[in-house]
């Protein structure tokens, strides 16, 4: 007879291979004003009137929030000229990646992703059951051609992010386009614009042309990087008809907060705010790497609100010890171990201050020892 104290609850096949996400760390040891550059949170912080909707939903916290999230989706649907019936909102685009994991993978599936692209893929997929395809990029960047050579019978996603974290790079538009013609129909590509709000090249589209003209290509969206709103956890997808159907299927009936709907609005209308959250980048994202590339790190070109930086490793040079220095200045940025970029720390655009920090202190670390 089995042991009874013995048995537990058993997961599904391939959950306990699933290393779980690390956020960055969002302070250090020390008292004093710390510069959190570790999460690509927004310096400006939220819309003012996203903050005076997020308050006055105090009063009504008793009640359900709308389901539909309506007033969102249409909020939008017309900032970006789309039909509201195909945007989905979820408690940050983690959750419709989750989403379209569960509604779209089983055991015996693959599912892509690129070689430093986002990890929460990983974890999606094999909490689906299904396999994870890691494809090689080229200089740091999503290659069309390694993904499609990837591309099985059993293939039934692709996830990309354009652009990507960590690395800041990003696919052109003819690229994803050539990527999608070479998938198989019933291949879901799925687009994850997190940082798309950032991007102002020619050669760039987050992926509404394509959603418009297919079934089999769904774009991801989020409030937590250019809207200031992680916080809240809000994020949403832009999908064919079929692709909606699917979530709305398995979502929770509330998935998204009555406070997070409200701010979420107020956000989308205010365009000031995000105007001035690009431009704050656009100012600070060149600056930040003309000066650390002048103090001899190397980094990787981004449109993003971040940098990945190379160092060149060895005693008093390595990613580790850059860290450990930042650390103790109050300086807090991201490890790249995970990504398997231990000799890469990713760093966040902060405000002037914390940017003008970041560069001081990587220029003393540079110069000890020199
Ligand atoms: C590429 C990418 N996708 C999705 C997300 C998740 O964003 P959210 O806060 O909406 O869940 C992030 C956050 O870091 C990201 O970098």
């Amino acid at each position: 007879m089995s042991d009874q104290t013995q048995q537990m609850p058993r997961p599904r096949d391939g959950v306990m291979d699933i290393a779980a996400y690390v956020p960055g760390k969002s302070g250090t040891k020390g008292g004093g004003k710390v510069h959190k550059l570790s999460s690509n949170e927004s310096p400006l912080g939220p819309s003012a009137s996203a903050q005076a909707a997020y308050g006055a939903c105090a009063a009504n916290l008793h009640l359900y929030p709308d389901g539909s999230a309506t007033d969102l989706r249409d909020a939008l649907a017309q900032l970006h000229g789309i039909n509201p019936a195909n945007i989905v909102c979820g408690a940050g685009s983690d959750e419709l990646l989750s989403l379209l994991a569960s509604g779209f993978l089983q055991p015996g599936d693959e599912a892509i992703y690129t070689e430093h692209g986002f990890l929460v893929y990983p974890i999606v997929i094999k909490a689906s059951g299904a396999l994870p395809v890691v494809v090689p990029e080229t200089n740091m960047t999503a290659d069309v051609d390694a993904i499609l050579k990837a591309v099985t019978p059993r293939t039934r996603m692709v996830f990309l992010a354009n652009p990507n974290n960590p690395t800041g790079t990003y696919v052109r538009f003819d690229e994803v386009k050539r990527l999608h013609a070479g998938l198989p129909r019933d291949c879901l590509l799925v687009l994850d614009a997190a940082y798309a709000e950032y991007v102002s090249r020619n050669d760039y589209e987050s992926g509404i042309e394509l959603v418009s003209q297919s079934r089999n290509v769904v774009m991801t969206r989020t409030f937590s990087k250019a809207y200031g709103l992680a916080g809240l956890r809000l994020g949403w997808a832009y999908c064919p008809p079929n692709v909606a159907d699917v979530l709305n299927r398995i979502r929770g009936p509330f998935n998204v907060a009555m406070p997070s709907i409200a701010a979420g609005v107020a956000a989308v209308q205010d365009t000031a705010h995000l105007a001035r959250a690009v431009q704050h980048n656009d100012e600070w994202l060149p600056r930040m790497t003309a000066e650390l590339e002048a103090i001899g790190l190397q980094v990787t070109p981004s449109v993003g609100n971040f940098v990945l930086v190379g160092f060149a490793g060895g005693e008093g040079r390595s990613a580790a010890e850059a860290d450990a220095f930042l650390s103790a200045r109050n300086i807090v940025v991201r490890r790249m171990d995970a990504y398997g970029l231990p000799q890469c720390l990713r760093i966040s655009i902060g405000d002037a201050d914390g940017c003008q920090a970041l560069i001081g202190a990587l220029r003393a670390f540079m110069d000890q020892g020199s």
